[in-house]
């Protein structure tokens, strides 16, 4: 007798078998690197809470993006921290402003090898902090807002972004970014819209890589965590609105989110793996309670198997080398 009688074992007898059958794979070209870029300094400022990645002043910026470029990787999301905010987030529409000069210095040395990402949002311009500006009554305006995530979208065209990514989660964004694109001539400028955005405790270590000014919290347009039909909604008004992709984040604690996402976009699904979740594994990983590599690995291709196509991740760079040695 024979028993039992299935053995999916079989398959996973040797490294080539389980190479053979792996349903998933990671390749740099899917991973999209998130940097920082600090005005006013000179040499790269690291972050504690973040250990291994670091606020980048202009010229380590364009080494990383050059980097970013020979390995391969699909891309570079840039964050600019400005010197100077206000209630406004004026230094944001500024042709010469960080993040802008930033754009404009990558793209010259990456020219079109590398995939440029911006970030559309004000919270790392405003002295409060928020993603918007605030009314009389200290809340966030939807609509004032999106007047100005228009302007600075098309400073950030005109400085060379590839790709524009409004993480704000105001109402309308991707409609308006749309229209003032196409209005000054930027047809051909994408939009990745952060559509299923949740209010999340693992953005904690961002706060610190921005200077984040907030006090309080991004409830009011941030999603709820509880909530899985939303994710659906505010995925079909982004592509709606005119979306070229769609993100969900985080990525790690939204795994069926993610999923939801990719059965349903017709559009290229980007899943963002935090700050936090760097952080956790980074500290697991330092105090030796897990193998750093395997668990990188095994969370970016968990990450991929619910259906993400790209993965922004602060380890797109290292990961990227791993693959390449084999
Ligand atoms: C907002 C923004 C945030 C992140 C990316 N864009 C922070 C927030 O919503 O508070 C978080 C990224 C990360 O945690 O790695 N502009």
């Amino acid at each position: 007798m024979s028993f039992p009688h299935h053995r999916p074992r079989r398959l996973r007898q040797t490294p080539a078998l389980r190479r053979l059958v792996a349903e998933t794979r990671v390749h740099p070209a899917e991973l999209i690197l998130p940097a920082f870029i600090r005005e006013g300094i000179t040499e790269p400022a690291p972050l504690q809470s973040m250990p291994g990645v670091v606020q980048h002043s202009t010229d380590t910026l364009k080494r990383a993006a050059v980097e970013a470029a020979e390995l391969g990787l699909g891309g570079i999301m840039l964050f600019g921290v400005p010197e100077v905010r206000d209630p406004s987030g004026s230094a944001s529409l500024d042709p010469e402003g960080v993040l802008n000069a930033a754009i404009r210095s990558v793209r010259a040395e990456v020219g079109d090898d590398l995939v440029v990402m911006s970030d559309v949002c004000l919270d790392e311009f405003t002295d409060h902090g928020h993603c918007g500006v605030l009314d009389d009554q200290g809340r966030v305006d939807n609509d004032a807002t999106l007047e100005i995530y228009a302007q600075m979208a098309v400073a950030q065209a005109e400085a060379g972004a590839h790709v524009l990514g409004p993480s704000g989660m105001m109402d309308g964004q991707v409609a308006v970014i749309r229209q003032a694109l196409d209005a000054a001539g930027h047809q051909d400028v994408s939009i990745v819209a952060y559509a299923a955005k949740y209010a999340s405790a693992f953005y904690g270590p961002f706060r610190e890589a921005v200077d984040s000014q907030l006090k309080g919290d991004r409830r009011t347009y941030q999603m709820d965590s509880a909530n899985r039909r939303e994710a659906i909604l505010e995925v079909e008004l982004d592509l709606e609105e005119g979306a070229d992709m769609i993100m969900v984040k985080p990525a790690m604690s939204y795994l069926d989110i993610l999923r939801d996402v990719a059965d349903m976009s017709p559009v290229p699904v980007a899943a963002y793996q935090i700050s936090g979740e760097y952080a956790m594994i980074e500290a697991a990983a330092a105090n030796g309670w897990i193998d750093r590599k395997a668990a990188i690995l095994e969370s970016v291709l968990g990450i991929r198997r619910a259906g993400a196509n790209m993965v922004l991740t602060y380890w797109a760079p290292e990961i990227a080398r791993w693959l390449r040695e084999g």
